[in-house]
């Protein structure tokens, strides 16, 4: 029977800021499942942009630059997470939670205990779970993963059965449901070829696997020192970012769908690729989101742009059947200690990574 202590290590978001807004504590007071809640002792949580995102401010609608540019000290007062609402602090981020269900609410059944679980991010209503307006992030609406433990409703916590480690498992939540509800929405199949941007970052690499699990060809963009981690994920061709020529080094395939989530200053060239009735899905506008659209290209190609954001609650659990099934493979960068999370976080924010970054309590 596992001992659960009265406090826990956490690292605690304070408001919107720098890294500073990070506060480690070590006697920060150990959750509580509630009637239809788990309690988790986590063993890894994977880093993501939402966390950056949230602490910088950037989701606010008076913030144009690129994430990584983001000037802190904006005026933030307006929508500055990521559903439009403003969080409260204190806040524990991490979102992408693998770990071992030690404690139930009384409404769950105490054979939960035990079970090795990964998160379904998105906290639904529960008589309307499908409806994309009722629903929390893990991380921002509620307390998340960077701690020793995290309370959150049972359906979340989804059971694994894998011999990847923890720190593997703890890398796939929020990309790879991400990256599948892109590629749903946008309906790719087999006969489709994909342009992805961003091909080595979290969301990215997941693309680039889910593409090629659903037979379809994969173009994946990424910068040169990243070409052979990208290749390896199965990516059919790698064009760099960095060239003046990548338009035309492409210029034989017939892109059907984009699956984006850099945009910025590559965006135009991006949708001008698509060929007639292409499908461009987003989920993310990392290298900036301010865009110029010609809606002459829109209109006169016969294209479909979906954005995508909050996923089908069938989503969170077919990734864990992939997982399983071995159809995809973790893509695990570096792991830190939880109480080196702001290091850990400088590191995701460079960007030279591969895959995704994790940290340990
Ligand atoms: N809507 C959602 O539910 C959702 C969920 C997850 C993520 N997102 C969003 O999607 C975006 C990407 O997320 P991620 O987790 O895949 O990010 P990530 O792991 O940080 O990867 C981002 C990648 O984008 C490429 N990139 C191109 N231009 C860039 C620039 N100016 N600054 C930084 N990176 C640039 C880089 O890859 P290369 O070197 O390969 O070019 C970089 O590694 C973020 O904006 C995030 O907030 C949204």
């Amino acid at each position: 029977m596992h001992e659960i202590p009265l406090t826990m290590h956490a690292m605690v978001l304070t408001g919107h800021g720098g890294l500073d807004k990070y506060e480690w504590f070590e006697t920060w007071k150990t959750p509580k499942p509630q009637e239809d809640e788990v309690l988790i002792k986590v063993s890894a949580c994977g880093l993501n942009n939402t966390d950056v995102n949230t602490r910088t401010g950037w989701y606010s609608k008076n913030v144009n630059a690129p994430t990584m540019d983001t000037e802190l000290g904006l005026n933030i007062a307006d929508d500055p997470a990521w559903g439009g609402t403003p969080i409260s602090f204190p806040r524990i981020q991490g979102a992408d939670v693998c770990g071992y269900i030690v404690e139930v609410g009384q409404n769950v059944s105490k054979s939960r205990i035990g079970q090795r679980v990964i998160t379904d991010n998105w906290v639904r209503d529960e008589n309307d779970p499908e409806n994309i307006e009722k629903v929390g992030y893990l991380g921002s609406e509620r307390d998340g993963g960077f701690a020793q433990y995290t309370a959150i409703p049972s359906k979340n916590a989804l059971e694994i059965i894998s011999n990847l480690s923890d720190e593997e498992l703890a890398t796939f939540s929020c990309s790879y449901t991400t990256a599948e509800g892109m590629l749903a929405r946008a309906k790719v199949m087999d006969t489709d070829t994909v342009l992805v941007p961003g091909a080595s970052g979290g969301v990215g690499s997941a693309l680039v696997q889910l593409a090629k699990r659903r037979g379809a060809r994969v173009v994946a963009m990424t910068t040169p020192e990243k070409s052979s981690l990208v290749e390896d994920l199965g990516a059919d061709i790698i064009i760099s970012r960095v060239s003046s020529s990548w338009v035309d080094e492409i210029k034989s395939e017939k892109i059907s769908v984009v699956a984006d989530v850099v945009g910025g200053s590559l965006w135009k060239e991006l949708i001008e690729i698509l060929e007639c009735g292409g499908r461009y899905t987003c989920s993310g506008a990392i290298a900036g989101p301010i865009v110029e659209l010609d809606l002459r290209t829109f209109y006169l190609r016969d294209l479909t742009f979906t954005g995508s954001t909050v996923t089908e609650t069938a989503i969170a659990k077919n990734i864990v059947r992939y997982i399983e099934d071995r159809e995809i493979k973790p893509c695990l960068a570096e792991v830190f200690p939880l109480s080196e999370l702001k290091n850990a976080q400088k590191n995701f924010m460079e960007k030279k990574h591969v895959g995704n970054i994790v940290v340990v309590p």
